[in-house]
């Protein structure tokens, strides 16, 4: 097995779990909107402001191809890399694709204090969770191996995808 790639909504945990993951295997770990901020030399935010969001869209895109080409790494992507089935279709051919999963109660206690995420940048947070995640719900749910992570740590949440792992 050579990848473990975190997808999911924004506030599942993918960068805190990947960095668990990562450790405990001895993999690379790559976060990719940190990848990309630090590329682009400015922050997400500026990114999408100054150029808007296919963009970034077509930045996350060229990124996906090239980790694909690499292995022993486990990725946290951006909670919007479902939105072009490619990536998802690149990433497992190169190893395991696990979504995480909370509801939008706890996805808001995880973020309502952070000011980083562009598409959260609104009085109404908990409306645009659910609007976003209406929308993108179908796309999170095709990927079979997912993990609910609303009552776990995120250390439980990286045993799960160890046990994952284990039985492929
Ligand atoms: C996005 C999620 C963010 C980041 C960007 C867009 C999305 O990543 O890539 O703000 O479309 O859901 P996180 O899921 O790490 O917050």
């Amino acid at each position: 097995m050579k990848n473990i790639v975190l997808v999911g909504f924004m506030g599942t945990g993918k960068s805190r779990v990947g960095r668990i993951l990562a450790q405990r295997l001895g993999y690379v770990f790559v976060d990719m909107d940190a990848a990309i901020e630090e590329r682009e030399g400015r922050a997400i935010s500026r990114i999408f402001a100054e150029n808007g969001e296919p963009y970034f869209r077509s930045l996350e895109r060229s990124l996906v191809q090239e980790l694909a080409g690499k292995g022993n790494q486990v990725i946290a992507t951006g909670g919007g890399i479902v939105l072009n089935p490619d990536n998802i279709r690149d990433f497992e051919r190169t190893g395991l694709v696990v979504c995480l999963m909370a509801s939008p109660e706890v996805i808001l206690s995880r973020v309502q204090h952070e000011t980083h995420r562009p598409l959260l940048a609104t009085g109404d947070k908990l409306g645009r969770i659910q609007e976003l995640l209406a929308k993108r719900q179908a796309l999170y749910d095709a990927i079979s191996k997912r993990v609910a992570t609303d009552e776990l740590s995120p250390e439980t949440v990286a045993d799960r995808i160890l046990e994952m792992r284990d039985t492929l």
